[in-house]
């Protein structure tokens, strides 16, 4: 996979929202996998300042979701499609048209899953999927010991995620659900680009196992590993624990411009 170290997480937001506009020139119908999060925030802020300034013309992107709370109910200010119609549709100037994700409210979340899988394939696959990473070394909700082939599913969150999403729920963590729809590691590898965008010394060690570990399915992330174009953005703190951070630098500063990410 390649690696890129960025200064911080304004730099790296602003990397991928650049290799975002490239793929749009080139297939202006692109179907884009969206993360939500704090990570990739500076992302899509990013990629909105291109679209006013009239840089990028994002107004025949697809947006899909690459995971779901299961059971808060419709229209929750922290259910991901609320997240992703606040932070990627409105900001691109999108309509809700363009946009799909598993229903995280259907009475038959095991349909739901095989629908969302079914829908994705039928879209012609993901082009570009952004990522964050978990403290745990998760990626969409597929956490430690998720099957590196699984498909769109129901996951359990862990402890430790649930702590760490407890911020978006007012620091109360008896708000964060416990089940999630997650596209599967398998669904994941499929996009044509994967993208993970990870910021902080928090996400350190995760991003050393992820990059330079071993492929297990104990760190998720590092299914990526298997992937023929993956990408990992990090930003100085997020690489501190790389053992092959000047290798990964000199790389990234000797690549032809053209090649973009
Ligand atoms: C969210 C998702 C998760 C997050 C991860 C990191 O859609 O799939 O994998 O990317 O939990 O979250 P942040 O960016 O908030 O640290």
């Amino acid at each position: 996979m390649e690696v890129v170290i960025v200064p911080d997480a304004k730099a790296g937001g602003e990397l991928i929202a650049e290799a975002i506009g490239a793929l749009l020139s080139r297939k202006p119908d692109a179907l884009l996998g969206v993360a939500t999060g704090s990570t990739p925030l500076p992302i899509y802020q990013a990629l909105a300042a291109k679209v006013r300034s009239g840089a990028v013309d994002a107004s025949r992107a697809r947006i899909c979701q690459l995971d779901e709370y299961v059971g808060l109910p419709a229209g929750h200010p922290e259910s991901y499609r609320s997240v992703v119609l606040r932070e990627v549709i409105e900001p691109l100037g999108l309509s809700e048209a363009s946009f799909m994700g598993p229903d995280g409210a259907a009475e038959d979340v095991r349909a739901a899953c095989l629908a969302y899988d079914k829908a994705l394939a039928e879209a012609g696959g993901v082009d570009l999927q952004l990522l964050g990473i978990g403290t745990d070394g998760h990626i969409g909700f597929n956490e430690p010991c998720s099957s590196l082939a699984s498909r769109t599913r129901i996951k359990t969150l862990t402890e430790q995620t649930r702590i760490d999403n407890a911020r978006f729920f007012d620091n109360d963590i008896t708000q964060v659900p416990h089940h999630v729809i997650t596209q599967g590691i398998g669904t994941i590898l499929e996009s044509r680009h994967p993208i993970l965008l990870a910021t902080g010394e928090g996400k350190a060690d995760a991003v050393a196992r992820t990059v330079e570990g071993p492929v297990a399915s104990f760190v998720p992330a590092s299914a990526l590993q298997l992937h023929p174009h993956a990408t990992v953005v990090v930003d100085e703190a997020a690489a501190s624990k790389l053992k092959l951070a000047d290798y990964f630098r000199a790389t990234y500063a000797a690549k032809p411009a053209w090649q973009g990410l």
